[in-house]
C-alpha cells in the first residue's frame, strides 16, 4: 500500500497542474494548435515577423526575451521583465498572466486547465 501510494502522490501531483517542470514534449501540439485558434489567435501572430493583433507575433517565443518584439509596444511590466520565455515560464504565465507579470497589459484571464497549458506550450515549441 505504501509503495502503491508514493507512485500515486507524484502523478496526482501533476494531475493538479503542481508539475511546473513538466517538459512540453508532454503535450500534444495539434491539440495546442487548437488552443491557440480558440484563445489565443485572436491577439497574436504565429507567423514569423506576423503583424500585431492586440498582442506581439508569437513566433519563436520560446527561448525569446520577454518584451522584445520591435515596434510592439508593450508595458513596462513587460519590456522590463527581465527574463527569456521558456517552457517553464510559458507554465508560470499562461494560467495566470498578471500574477507573474503584475502590470501586464495582456487581458487574459489565463488558461486553467493544465493538459490544454501543455499541450498549448508543445504547439509553441513548433513556431520557429
Ligand atoms: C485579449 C488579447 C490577448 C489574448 C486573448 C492573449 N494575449 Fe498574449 N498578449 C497580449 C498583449 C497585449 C501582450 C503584451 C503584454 C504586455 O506588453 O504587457 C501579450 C503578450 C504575450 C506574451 C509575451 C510576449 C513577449 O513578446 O514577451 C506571451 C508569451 C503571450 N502573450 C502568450 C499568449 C498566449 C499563448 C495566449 C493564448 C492562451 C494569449 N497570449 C492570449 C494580448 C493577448
Amino acid at each position: 500500500m505504501d509503495r502503491l501510494l508514493s507512485r500515486l502522490v507524484p502523478v496526482l501531483a501533476l494531475t493538479a497542474g503542481l508539475g511546473a517542470a513538466v517538459p512540453a514534449a508532454a503535450g500534444d501540439p495539434d491539440a495546442g494548435h487548437a488552443v491557440f485558434a480558440s484563445r489565443c489567435a485572436m491577439c497574436h501572430s504565429a507567423a514569423k515577423g506576423g503583424a500585431a493583433i492586440l498582442g506581439p507575433t508569437l513566433f519563436g517565443i520560446v527561448g525569446r526575451p520577454a518584451g522584445s518584439v520591435k515596434g510592439f509596444s508593450y508595458s513596462a511590466a513587460m519590456k522590463s521583465a527581465g527574463f527569456s520565455w521558456t517552457n517553464d515560464r510559458l507554465h508560470a504565465y499562461l494560467p495566470a498572466p498578471s500574477a507573474m507579470v503584475p502590470g501586464t497589459k495582456m487581458t487574459f484571464m489565463g488558461l486553467k486547465n493544465p493538459a490544454q497549458v501543455d499541450n498549448l506550450i508543445a504547439y509553441l515549441n513548433t513556431l520557429k
